[in-house]
């Protein structure tokens, strides 16, 4: 299965496949910012979900200076995987999501590896993220990938050189 993840830009023909898993196996927190919409997936919610990938259509040199990715696996959209630039020039922030019947078989370790070859070629030297202490999937992901973690607070802070 890990073989056979990729990664393509989300855009107008990957957006309804990525909400449909969002809105069959993910939590809203998980997938997008807070909006004020009635609880759940609602119709305004569903939108503002489609509003806030085309807002990041422009990727890295866009206006949100974000790239966004549907993750594919064995030829299925099931998440999505983002890398944002950070003040520094060199820097980049990620995040990403699985629906739930894809997570726990290394797909969350695939995509990430396949974003830090983009990173790369992109100029980055270093990849940030961070999650919480009980984000047991989150921080596994980030280790496999050889990033360095530190914990404040609740928080923890992870970071994957890509030099060298
Ligand atoms: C975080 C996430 C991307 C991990 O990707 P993944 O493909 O599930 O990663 P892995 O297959 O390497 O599994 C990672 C860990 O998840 C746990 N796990 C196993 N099965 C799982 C399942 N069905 N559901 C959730 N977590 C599971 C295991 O603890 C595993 O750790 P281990 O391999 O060290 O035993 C995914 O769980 C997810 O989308 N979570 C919700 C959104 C989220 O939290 N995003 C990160 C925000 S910083």
């Amino acid at each position: 299965m890990t073989g056979a993840v990729r990664l393509e830009p989300v855009a107008e023909q990957n957006l309804e496949p990525l909400l449909s898993v969002a809105v069959a196996e993910a939590e809203p927190a998980d997938v997008m910012p807070p909006v004020a919409a009635p609880t759940g997936w609602s119709h305004a919610r569903r939108e503002a979900f489609r509003e806030f990938h085309r807002a990041n259509f422009g990727g890295l040199d866009g206006h949100t200076r974000t790239a966004m990715y549907a993750i594919v696996a064995g030829g299925e959209v099931v998440g999505m995987i983002r890398m944002g630039r950070r003040d520094e020039p060199d820097a980049v922030e990620v995040g990403m999501w699985l629906g739930r019947s894809a997570r726990g078989q290394g797909i969350g370790p695939a995509a990430l590896r396949e974003l830090l070859h983009l990173a790369a070629a992109a100029g980055m030297r270093t990849v940030v993220a961070d999650t919480t202490r009980e984000n047991r999937g989150a921080l596994s992901v980030l280790e496999k990938c050889g990033a360095k973690l530190r914990e404040d607070g609740d928080r923890v802070y992870a970071e994957i050189s890509l030099e060298g």
